[in-house]
C-alpha cells in the first residue's frame, strides 16, 4: 500500500486545473445502461473509483468501446455502449469495493425489467441505507426483495415501470444516488413522475442534462422537485463531465493552509458558493479572474496569514457539503480561535479527528459537533488515512505542518484524486509517493 511523505510548510503558488467530477461521473456512466446506442463521455477523471464502474459496467454488458488511455490510464473520451443486457447481476466483489455501484440498478431495471445487486454496505464515515433508493423504485411499480446480500428488482409484468409521485426525503435529508437511480429508471417508466424531496446537488443536475440529451423529458432538476414524462426509448449522446467542485474546494483549502496564492482553472465556483461563504468569512480572498462560464471559470485564492474562526454546518446542498468538512477541520486547526463544525449528514464523519489530534490540532468532539481550538503550528506525525476525504485533510494538515507528515493508506485518496502528489509538486509541495517497504 502506498503512502505520501509531506514536508510542511511550504506556500503554494502556481497554477492547477480542476479535473471532472468523480460524484458527477460515477451515475453518469451507468446512464449508458438506458440505451443500446453509445454514449461518449468527455473529462471522465482518472481515478480508482472510475475505473471500478467502467469494469462492473463491463461485466454488466456495458462495454467501453474506444481503447483506453496509455499505461492503463482511463482516457478519455470513455464511449460506452450496452449491447449485451443478459448479465444483470452487479456482484459483491465489485459492490463492496464501491458501495456507488447502487447507481447501476435504476437504469437496468427500467432498461432491462430487472436487476440484481449486491446491498452495499457501510463504509468509515457511517451506514450508507438504500432504503429511500429502494422505496423510490418500489414507487414505479418495482417488486423488490432481498436475497443472500442481494437486492432483487423486477419491472411490473410487461416490463415497463409506471410513473408516480414520489417523496425521497429521508431523516438527512434527501438522497443524491437515490434521486438519480429514481430519476434515471422515470425516464423509461409509462406517464409522469413527481419526485419530491429530491436531491439538489450540482451532480444531478449534469446527469439530468445528459439524460435530456438522450431524450429523457425532465424538468426541474437543481430543485427540490424534479419531474419526468417517461419516453419509449433513449438514444445516443455526447456528454463533457462538469467539473469536480469538492477537488476544487480541496485546492482552496491547499492554497489557504499554506498561506499561498493558487490560481485554480475549470473551477465550478458556481456549485460551491456555500464553501467561499465560509472560507471569506475565514479571511480567504477568492478572486474570480475569468467568470464568463461560472462552471468553468479561473479564480485566484489566497489568505490572511491568520484566519478568522468561523461556524460550519453540513447540509445537503445548496448548504455546506458534507464532502468537505473534514478539509476544513484541517484548515480551520491554525485559525485564531474556536471554529464549530457540526456535521447534519454523515454524523459519524469524523475519523480524521483523532489523526490531526496526533498533528497537535485541539480538538473537542460531542457528538455530532467539533469544536477546532486554533493553534499556532501543526507538527508532522505518521498518520492513517481512513477514507477519501479523511485522507484530503490529513494531506492539507502535512503541507502546512512543521517537519515531516507520512499518511499511510492513501489508496483511500486515490479513489477521489487523480495523481493528486504530482498535481501539486508544481506548486511548490514537496509530497512524495513512496510505495510499501517489501
Ligand atoms: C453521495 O453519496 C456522494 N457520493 C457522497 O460523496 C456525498 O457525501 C453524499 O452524496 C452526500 O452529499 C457519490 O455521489 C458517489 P446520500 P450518497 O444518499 O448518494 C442517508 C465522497 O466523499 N440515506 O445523499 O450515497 C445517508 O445515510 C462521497 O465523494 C438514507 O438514510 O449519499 C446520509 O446520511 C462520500 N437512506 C444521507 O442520507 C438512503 O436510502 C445522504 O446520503 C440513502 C441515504
Amino acid at each position: 500500500m502506498d503512502s505520501f511523505v509531506i514536508q510542511g510548510g511550504y506556500r503554494l503558488e502556481g497554477t492547477i486545473r480542476v479535473h471532472g467530477s468523480k460524484n458527477a461521473s460515477l451515475p453518469l456512466l451507468a446512464a449508458a445502461l438506458l440505451t443500446e446506442e453509445p454514449v461518449v463521455f468527455r473529462d471522465v477523471p482518472d481515478l480508482a473509483d472510475i475505473q471500478n464502474m467502467l469494469r462492473l459496467l463491463a461485466e454488466l454488458g456495458c462495454e467501453r468501446q474506444d481503447e483506453p488511455g496509455q499505461s492503463g490510464a482511463i482516457g478519455n473520451p470513455v464511449t460506452l455502449r450496452s449491447e449485451n443486457e443478459s448479465q444483470s447481476h452487479a456482484r459483491y466483489d465489485i459492490v463492496r469495493t464501491m458501495r456507488a455501484s447502487i447507481c447501476t440498478l435504476g437504469p437496468m431495471l427500467a432498461r432491462r425489467g430487472s436487476a440484481r445487486i449486491s446491498m452495499p454496505g457501510g463504509c468509515a464515515i457511517g451506514d450508507r441505507p438504500v432504503d429511500l433508493h429502494l422505496r423510490g423504485l418500489a414507487a414505479l411499480g418495482a417488486e423488490i426483495s432481498l436475497e443472500g446480500g442481494d437486492i432483487i428488482a423486477k419491472a411490473p409484468p410487461g416490463g415497463r415501470l409506471r410513473g408516480d409521485t414520489i417523496f425521497l426525503g429521508g431523516p438527512f435529508g434527501s438522497t443524491v444516488l437515490g434521486t438519480a437511480n429514481v430519476m434515471s429508471a422515470a425516464t423509461l417508466a409509462e406517464c409522469i413522475t413527481i419526485i419530491e424531496s429530491a436531491a439538489c446537488e450540482p451532480e444531478i443536475v449534469d446527469l439530468a442534462n445528459l439524460l435530456r440529451k438522450m431524450g429523457a423529458k425532465i424538468t426541474g432538476a437543481g430543485s427540490p422537485r424534479i419531474t419526468i414524462e417517461g419516453v419509449e426509448s433513449l438514444g445516443r449522446a455526447d456528454h463533457a463531465v462538469i467539473p469536480d467542485r469538492i477537488e476544487a474546494g480541496t485546492f482552496m483549502c491547499a492554497a489557504a493552509i499554506t498561506g499561498g496564492a493558487v490560481t485554480i482553472e475549470n473551477c465550478p465556483i458556481d456549485t460551491l458558493l456555500a464553501a467561499i461563504d465560509r472560507l471569506e468569512h475565514a479571511g480567504v480572498h477568492i478572486e474570480t479572474t475569468d467568470g464568463t462560464d461560472p462552471l468553468h471559470a479561473t479564480c485566484r485564492v489566497s489568505a490572511d496569514r491568520v484566519l478568522k474562526p468561523i461556524e460550519i454546518t453540513t447540509q445537503p446542498h445548496p448548504g455546506f457539503p458534507t464532502d468537505l468538512q473534514a478539509q476544513f477541520m484541517a484548515l480551520l486547526s491554525l485559525a485564531g480561535g474556536n471554529s464549530v463544525i457540526t456535521e447534519r449528514i454523515f454524523t459519524e464523519r469524523f475519523l480524521h479527528v483523532a489523526e490531526l489530534g496526533r498533528m497537535g490540532a485541539h480538538l473537542f468532539r460531542a457528538g455530532s459537533t467539533v469544536v477546532v481550538s486554533g493553534v499556532k503550528q501543526l507538527t508532522g506525525a505518521p498518520v492513517m488515512a481512513s477514507d477519501l476525504r479523511a485522507s484530503a485533510c490529513l494531506v492539507l494538515a502535512g503541507l502546512a505542518a512543521e517537519g515531516t507528515t507520512t499518511i499511510n493508506r492513501v489508496y483511500h485518496l486515490d479513489r477521489g484524486y487523480e495523481r493528486l502528489e504530482e498535481r501539486l509538486r508544481p506548486l511548490g509541495a514537496r509530497i512524495e509517493r513512496v510505495g510499501e517497504s517489501v
